[in-house]
């Protein structure tokens, strides 16, 4: 089922984010396909994460995150992002978002800076929420696009 189960799923398409924030040992991230808007009225963001994500938990507990939506031609740094472990942000040019102080990525589409809101546990993740304080266009162009197990865009 599983391997099914992934196969129908890779034909569905996302976008790509990178969600980093501030943990107790400096900057942490992971690439996530599953970014998404949630609400207009209260703006609400959010994204399912991985329950055995080594990134999150550091940056949850700084009670906010920056999703930094990434552009074509950054299928590179997606996959950097989405590995495990070492200094993903050894050797990285970011700067600290406003309100956070999350990192914020160069060469983006846009970012935005969140607070968290709340987590809700499903399966093997967890819905995160969060309320943008902070949202900016920070590029032109076309999105980095996953699809069918590839990069696109
Ligand atoms: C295109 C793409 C999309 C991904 N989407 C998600 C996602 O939505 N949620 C998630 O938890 N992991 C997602 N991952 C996997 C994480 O990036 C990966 O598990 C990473 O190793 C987590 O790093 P961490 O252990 O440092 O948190 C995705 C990976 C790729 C390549």
């Amino acid at each position: 089922m599983s391997d099914h189960f992934r196969h129908v799923l890779s034909h569905v398409p996302t976008g790509v984010a990178v969600i980093a924030g501030i943990g107790g040992d400096g900057p942490a991230g992971l690439a996530v396909g599953s970014f998404t808007s949630i609400s207009l009225d209260p703006p609400l963001v959010g994204f399912f994460c991985d329950r055995g994500s080594t990134s999150w938990p550091p940056i949850r507990e700084s009670g906010g995150f920056c999703a930094n939506v990434l552009a074509a031609g950054q299928g590179e740094l997606a996959a950097h992002f989405a590995h495990k472990g070492g200094s993903k942000f050894d050797g990285l040019e970011w700067e600290p978002a406003p309100f956070t102080g999350s990192p914020v990525l160069e060469g983006t589409l846009a970012w935005l800076d969140c607070r968290l809101e709340r987590e809700v546990e499903l399966g093997d993740h967890s819905l995160v929420v969060g309320t943008p304080l902070e949202l900016v266009v920070s590029g032109e162009g076309s999105p980095l696009v996953f699809f069918r197990g590839d990069y696109r865009g």
